[in-house]
């Protein structure tokens, strides 16, 4: 399967998504036998917010594909302030095989998109994180064979990763249910998305805030109440997030057979340290891991003939 670009959750169809989270477990099982689909190629990284996983998954993962990555940190802010989001994208065409940018804003992506003449890769903005939500569906899909009767439960910020994760689950005729404190939930034009493909895929599509009327769950996720660039306080916001920390209690109420987390995590606030730590549920490295071989999967697909 080709791609052409990998920029938001809702560009690619159901088939698309499972051939690519197929690819990355073939990969994993045998990552020789793609040792050179990235020869002789340059991936410019732009990241205009820090990275750990990001940054060094795709740096690692494209020198492991025979490829070179040029890390473009940016220390003055964002792209915009320094010159025009088409003249980034029209430079690096002239260099780069592939552009993949972590940015504030998503239409600095679309922007990239538009005028460059190669692949773009969004590796997080302020609406997706696409590498993000199929790297957990891989993971997700080692746990569990039959996707479609998986219930996925995602508890605090309505932000780039749930955004994210309720458009694959969606796509996929996941049961997803998204719950979060009054007046922060998800940006509504996704949302409106999101259940529109879910009426078709038949997937079912909760908005809550309620934590105690979510039934049982398989998948417990969570992530930061206040994410890269969002300038409010923890302080501010700790009555109305507390009830939803991912904890023992929540795995027991749910009968959630595993617990993820993007990372970075804020131990004893989105989840406490102690089933962050616990292998029995938490699959927060395997779903690290995952960010290599999922991107490897959308790189592989940039280049097929
Ligand atoms: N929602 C988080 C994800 C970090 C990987 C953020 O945007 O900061």
């Amino acid at each position: 399967m080709k791609l052409s670009q990998f920029i938001a959750d809702d560009q690619q169809t159901k088939a698309q998504i499972l051939a690519l989270i197929e690819l990355a477990k073939t990969i994993k099982n045998c990552p020789n036998d793609f040792a050179s689909v990235l020869q002789g190629k340059s991936v410019a990284m732009i990241f205009e917010k820090p990275s750990l996983r990001t940054h060094v998954s795709f740096d690692i993962g494209i020198a492991k594909l025979g490829g070179h990555a040029l890390y473009l940190g940016q220390q003055n802010g964002k792209l915009v302030e320094r010159e025009r989001v088409s003249d980034y994208a029209k430079n690096l065409s002239c260099y780069a095989d592939v552009i993949v940018a972590r940015v504030f804003e998503h239409s600095a992506i679309q922007g990239l998109a538009e005028h460059a003449s190669v692949p773009v890769v969004n590796a997080l903005c302020d609406l997706y994180h696409p590498c993000q939500g199929l790297a957990d569906f891989v993971t997700i899909a080692e746990h569990f064979d039959d996707l479609s009767a998986v219930k996925l439960a995602y508890f605090g910020d309505g932000n780039n990763v749930s955004n994210s994760l309720m458009l694959l689950a969606a796509t996929l005729g996941v049961d997803f249910t998204l719950v979060c404190p009054e007046g922060h939930g998800p940006e509504q034009s996704v949302y409106h998305q999101a259940q529109q493909i879910a009426k078709a895929s038949g997937s079912k599509l909760v908005l809550t805030s309620d934590v105690s009327a979510i039934g049982e769950q398989d998948v417990l996720y969570t992530d930061t109440w206040v994410s890269m660039g969002d300038d409010t306080k923890v302080e501010d916001i700790l009555a109305s997030f507390k009830p939803l920390q991912v904890n023992h209690y929540l795995v027991a109420a749910t009968g959630a057979k595993i617990v993820m987390h993007c990372q970075p995590a804020h131990l004893e606030e989105e989840i406490t340290t102690a089933l962050f730590d616990d292998t029995t549920y938490s699959v927060v490295f395997q779903q690290a891991e995952n960010r290599m071989w999922a991107q490897y999967a959308v790189l592989t697909s940039l280049f097929e003939k």
